[in-house]
């Protein structure tokens, strides 16, 4: 029996097969390559010892998908393959409802046919927009995202629902704040293509010269330096929360429709200047940045009350911001002797 896991060479993914592997799981890896590099499969492999079976496809190609099912047995999904970035949802709105939502609509089909369960979806804190109230639990009101991104999200997150309801299925919605960090073997992490949109690999290509000046998109906020505040949460924690969720719902024989929903994050704000000194600190190097205006559409703050994810999965987050942070810049080492 193997889970699939779709986007399972990304940034979140890789680092969640890796603990799927060492957790003895088979796993099935599909993604398209179209945010990813096929190196990531080779480290994995390093990493662990064990090879992970790999497809490279796109998801929207439901022929393809159909053969993955009759090749292997799939006991339940993770399902990481999206487009994420929050600016280009705008400009290409019918691109990502496609990718994010065809490619959930493809593997859901796939599952109704066959009577799979165990089906877990990336979801995002931007389903609750700038919350009235903090630290966020699950029961905090969702608000429509303004972003095409966002939406997807949620929309994914409904489809879910009913699906779970209507076949009597297990799902878990993990809604993650904000990823940071890499592998501590700095073999796999997030990969930068492109001018970075994320605080952190913004930071980690300013620090190695790559980028001239971090901008810090407002000092005007309402909190107590007037950067915006975020959760930020190491990437292996997170990876572990995944492998947590799963086992959960494995391990529910029942045939009623189970909706698990976890904030996943640290359960502590940091602002924007906090992070920037945070890893100067941490690797000893300069981020020069400068004040600029605020960016459009952020919130001023959000993070987590993960206490759910706790109680119910026994996970918690258990790195700190600096040590995140100093996995990040090893990863940019890596990947800068990689480029040399
Ligand atoms: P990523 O871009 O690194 O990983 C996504 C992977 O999916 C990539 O390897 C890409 O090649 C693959 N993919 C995309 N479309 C595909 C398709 N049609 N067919 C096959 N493969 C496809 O992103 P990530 O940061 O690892 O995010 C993983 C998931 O978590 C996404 O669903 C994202 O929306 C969600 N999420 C990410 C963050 C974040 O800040 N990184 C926060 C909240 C939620
Ligand atoms: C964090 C903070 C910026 C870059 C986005 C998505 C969200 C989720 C996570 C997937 C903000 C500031 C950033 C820079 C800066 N993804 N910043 N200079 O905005 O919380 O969320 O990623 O689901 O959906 O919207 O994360 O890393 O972009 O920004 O000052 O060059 O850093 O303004 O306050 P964000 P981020």
């Amino acid at each position: 029996m193997a889970i699939l896991v779709t986007g399972g060479l990304g940034y979140i993914g890789s680092h969640t097969v890796v603990e799927l592997l060492n957790s003895n799981y088979e796993v099935v890896i599909v993604d398209d390559l179209s945010n990813s590099e096929k190196f990531i499969l080779k480290n994995i492999e390093e990493i662990t010892g064990k090879k992970p079976v790999f497809y490279p496809f796109d998801l929207k190609r439901r022929e393809l998908l159909t053969q993955v099912f009759d090749a292997h047995t799939i006991d339940g999904c993770i399902n990481f393959a999206a487009s994420k970035a929050v600016g280009e949802s705008q400009l290409k709105p019918v691109d990502y409802y496609e990718n994010n939502l065809f490619t959930l609509i493809n593997i859901l089909q796939e599952f109704k046919e066959r009577g799979i369960s165990n089906f877990i979806f990336s979801s995002s804190c931007t389903v609750y927009g700038q919350a009235d109230q903090m630290p966020i639990d699950e029961n905090t009101p969702l608000k429509m995202p303004e972003s095409v991104y966002g939406k997807t999200k949620q929309m994914g997150e409904e489809i879910l629902i009913d699906f779970a309801k209507a076949y009597h299925r297990k799902i878990a919605l993990l809604r993650y704040f904000n990823p940071i960090g890499a592998h501590p073997s700095a073999k796999i992490g997030e990969l930068p293509i492109g001018i970075p949109n994320n605080l952190v690999p913004y930071v980690m290509q300013t620090a190695a010269g790559v980028r001239e000046k971090l901008s810090i998109w407002g000092d005007d906020y309402p909190t107590e330096d007037g950067t915006a505040v975020r959760d930020y949460i190491y990437v292996v924690d997170l990876a572990k929360a995944h492998v947590a969720a799963l086992r959960k719902l494995m391990e529910d024989e029942s045939n009623v429709a189970t909706i698990d929903i976890f904030n996943l994050g640290t359960g502590k704000g940091s602002s924007v200047l906090e992070v920037v000194k945070a890893f100067e600190t941490a690797n000893d190097v300069k981020v020069p940045y400068q004040i600029c205006d605020r960016r459009e559409g952020d919130i001023t703050i959000a993070y987590a009350n993960a206490d759910k994810a706790q109680r119910e999965l026994q996970w918690k987050s258990e790195t700190s911001l600096e040590e995140a942070l100093r996995t990040v810049w090893e990863w940019q080492k890596y990947l800068g002797n990689r480029n040399a």
